[in-house]
């Protein structure tokens, strides 16, 4: 690749059409996102057909922006990247027949990318990548350790066995009657309570790296539930604080135990709950105290859903010779390897 080369990234997987172009390989030209997160918020969660719609309706806008943005027609760009899954298969839709489109009319070379991927593609747009290297992949749909020995090769030794972090953090947000997204809203009173309530933390079997995070979501609204009958009071701060400490006790010690087994040179923190403080500030603390292992943070504008990452992601598949064919569709169940 040459330090010139041009991405066009698209990401529609779930509640954010973003394009972006990107120089390079991790130089950000353009990045434009349009939320839907206001039209969700009634419904309490992000409702599939109402997320294609918005698709449907931002798509060409938000990719002209951020080619005007660029300063550049699509006679500039080198090859277009898309999320081709996981997520919600009739927003992913749009963004990858978007892409065809794109890339049939100009004659350019696409590149399907895995939104995982992309996420943890996002620090390379902060940092150059060190390998071995190990990343803590959390989001509203996963959660994930991913070990990468070189650029493109992904290793997954840990994953969620039923709630991805997020998840979590939005379904307790509900109970305690906070509005969607609810991790942030979860964050900001866990700085104002003390944890004093005691919740389980899901180790699993010794040596996984798997998580579980359904158990302490039930502890959590089983204590709610229990106040209520019994007429108490209970302070949602403390609760908040009580739950933040268990999910981000286990998520610091298996990064930890990790990053030491398989000796890599960066940790890299990756999506929407990356932009936890309490995660955030405990990691920091945590690798300030191993010598040896870089800790990569993105900012918070590059954990969310953004199409750089995509286009970050899909640099490297494009250098590597991976090309998608006009045949690509998308696939919410794309595995990422
Ligand atoms: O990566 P993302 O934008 O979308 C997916 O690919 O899933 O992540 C969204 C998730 C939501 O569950 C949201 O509640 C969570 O990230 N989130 C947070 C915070 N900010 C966003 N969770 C905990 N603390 C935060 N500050
Ligand atoms: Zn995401």
């Amino acid at each position: 690749m040459t330090n010139k080369t041009m991405i066009l990234g698209i990401e529609t997987s779930c509640d954010e059409t973003a394009a972006a172009v990107i120089r390079g390989g991790n130089e950000i030209v353009s990045s434009v996102i349009s939320s839907q997160i206001e039209s969700h918020k009634r419904f309490g969660g992000v409702v599939p057909e109402i997320a294609s719609r918005h698709h449907v309706e931002q798509m060409t806008l938000v990719v002209e922006e951020a080619l005007e943005q660029a300063s550049c027609s699509m006679d500039d760009i080198d090859a277009i990247a898309v999320t081709e899954g996981p997520g919600l298969v009739g927003a992913l839709i749009i963004g990858v027949n978007t892409a065809k489109a794109l890339a049939f009319a100009h004659q350019k070379p696409l590149v399907g990318v895995h939104h995982i991927a992309g996420h943890i593609y996002a620090n390379r747009l902060v940092t150059e990548m060190q390998f071995p290297l190990l990343s803590l992949v959390v989001s509203g749909g996963h959660t994930e350790l991913v070990l990468m020995r070189d650029h493109g090769s992904f290793e997954v030794i840990g994953e969620t066995r039923d709630d991805a972090a997020g998840e979590a953090y939005d379904k307790v947000a509900r109970t305690i009657g906070l509005p969607y997204p609810g991790g942030p809203h979860i964050d900001r009173l866990a700085h104002e309570g003390t944890p004093s309530i005691k919740l389980p933390r899901a180790w699993l079997e010794e040596g996984s790296y798997d998580f579980s995070f359904s158990g302490l979501k039930s502890a959590v609204i089983n204590t709610l539930h229990n106040a209520e009958q019994r007429g108490e009071e209970i302070d949602v701060k403390d609760l908040a604080a009580s739950f933040q400490d268990s999910v981000i006790d286990v998520l610091t010690e298996k990064t930890k135990r990790a990053a030491q087994e398989y000796g890599v040179k960066q940790v890299l923190l990756a999506g929407g709950v990356a932009a936890n403080k309490g995660l955030r500030s405990r990691l920091t603390e945590m690798f300030d105290k191993m010598d040896g292992v870089e800790l990569v943070i993105p900012p918070l504008s590059l954990c969310t859903d953004n199409a750089a990452m995509i286009a970050a992601a899909g640099a490297v598949h494009f250098e590597q010779g991976r090309r998608s064919s006009l045949g690509m569709n998308a696939n919410p169940g794309l595995e990422l390897k």
